[in-house]
């Protein structure tokens, strides 16, 4: 399970709030996540709302709550539910209706050594 982010693991270099207007929307697939909630967090001190596409198989909603809370606008994260393999169709409308300034990637299984085994079957994302 993912350690989302802490109060104390954020900070704000200029101590104050972006400003209001967002710098643009970025699509964060796995924002969830380990790494992708803290991106998260970083994206919108510095200005960019986010959207995060996650299906929780490997989080849960506290994350997306943590994040919204340690930000200076929580209204900037906008949350999708879905599985990047199976609700293709949910992907391609929020590509073709966003304008998405750019897309992060990093909805995955996490690969174990002994792990190749039923449970990544049929669900490699992105490659
Ligand atoms: N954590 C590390 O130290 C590290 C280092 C190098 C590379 N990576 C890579 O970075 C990526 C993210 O790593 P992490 O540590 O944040 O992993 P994580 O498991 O914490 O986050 C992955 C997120 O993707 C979501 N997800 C998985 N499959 C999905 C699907 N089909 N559709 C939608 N969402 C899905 C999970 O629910 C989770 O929230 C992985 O590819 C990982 O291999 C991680």
């Amino acid at each position: 399970m993912s350690a989302a982010p802490s109060a104390s693991d954020v900070s704000s270099p200029s101590g104050s709030p972006a400003a209001a207007i967002p710098r643009g929307r970025i699509l964060v697939t796995g924002g969830a996540g380990f790494i992708g909630s803290h991106t998260c967090v970083e994206l919108v001190h510095a200005g960019f709302a986010v959207t995060i596409l996650d299906n929780y198989s490997n989080s849960t909603l506290e994350a997306v709550r943590r994040i919204r809370a340690l930000v200076p606008h929580p209204d900037w994260v906008e949350l999708v539910e879905a599985c990047l393999v199976k609700d293709a169709q949910v992907l391609d409308k929020l590509i073709s209706g966003h304008p998405y300034g750019a897309v992060i990637h990093f909805a995955a299984l996490k690969v174990r050594r002994c792990g190749w085994s039923g449970r990544y079957r049929g669900k490699r994302v992105g490659c």
